[in-house]
């Protein structure tokens, strides 16, 4: 992050990369105006870590319901994040919550693929549109020039798995089939806001996190959360314009669509 107090919004904010996201950013308080960590169930235990991180910077963090399937729930917490944010608006959106089915082709059935189309894809775009006022309210109030995540962006966690040219490198270790579908999707989703808004200086980019330690990412994985985390939250801090519908790893690597 940039000097500048800024407004976050982090989803899927309770556990695994979320909620590593929470810890290392209100570790940095003075650059942090407000972080909304928003999880589907907030009073239920699987939010325990994510409350008593709140209870410990009650200034900063706000845990708010969202759930990504869930229109109504995103409509709400819009409303609570505006009351919070007022005229400055929203800074950085960061769309992170998924899911992960890994049948293959055979074992995939319609209702599967459409539960992962509705977390994976409609979500962040339901997410991205209702946030766009609080975005566009960011970017006008920011009286600088030019694109970054101080300033007005969206950053969508996606995979690797969702890269067409990657594809003959992973598919038998992980089919994933609806994830990758999903993940191609979001993708195409981020270049396509990233050319929409692009005059009104938000930035929209894609992150891959690494394949990481969580219950998503299992426990064979490369990384843990902290290390990928850290990258990511580097790489968001110096993201320019010319990042502005880009696909990169965690350490800055270009990513092959
Ligand atoms: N871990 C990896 O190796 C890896 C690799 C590539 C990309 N990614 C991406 O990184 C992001 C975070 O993954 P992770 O590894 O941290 O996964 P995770 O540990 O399984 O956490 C997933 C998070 O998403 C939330 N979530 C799921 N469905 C939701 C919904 N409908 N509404 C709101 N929240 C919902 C979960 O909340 P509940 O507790 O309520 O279920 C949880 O907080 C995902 O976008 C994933 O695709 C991860």
């Amino acid at each position: 992050m940039a000097a500048q107090s800024v407004s976050v919004l982090i989803t899927g904010a309770n556990r695994g990369l979320g909620l590593e996201m929470v810890k290392q950013m209100v570790e940095a308080p003075r650059q942090l105006r407000k972080l909304f960590a928003c999880c589907r169930d907030p009073e239920g235990p699987r939010a325990e870590a994510l409350q008593t991180l709140a209870k410990k910077h009650p200034n900063i963090i706000s845990v708010v319901r969202l759930d990504a399937d869930d229109l109504c729930s995103i409509k709400q917490c819009v409303q609570q994040v505006g009351l919070l944010v007022g005229t400055g608006g929203l800074n950085l959106l960061i769309n992170n919550a998924a899911i992960l089915f890994r049948s293959n082709l055979l074992e995939i059935s319609p209702e599967e693929m459409q539960k992962t189309f509705n977390t994976n894809v409609m979500g962040p775009m339901n997410i991205i549109k209702e946030f766009l006022p609080h975005l566009r309210a960011a970017a006008k109030a920011s009286g600088t020039p030019g694109m970054s995540t101080s300033k007005s962006a969206v950053i969508n966690i996606s995979s690797t798995l969702g890269s067409m040219q990657y594809i003959h490198q992973s598919y038998d270790f992980i089919p994933g089939v609806s994830y990758r579908v999903s993940k191609a999707a979001l993708n195409m989703l981020t270049a396509c806001a990233a050319e929409e808004l692009r005059k009104e200086e938000i930035l929209f980019s894609v992150l891959h996190p690494g394949w990481v330690r969580t219950e998503l990412g299992g426990e064979n994985a490369d990384i843990d959360a902290q290390e990928s985390v850290l990258g990511m939250l580097d790489v968001m801090a110096s993201m320019t314009e010319k990042q502005s519908g880009a696909f990169l790893d965690y350490k800055g690597k270009p990513v092959p669509w």
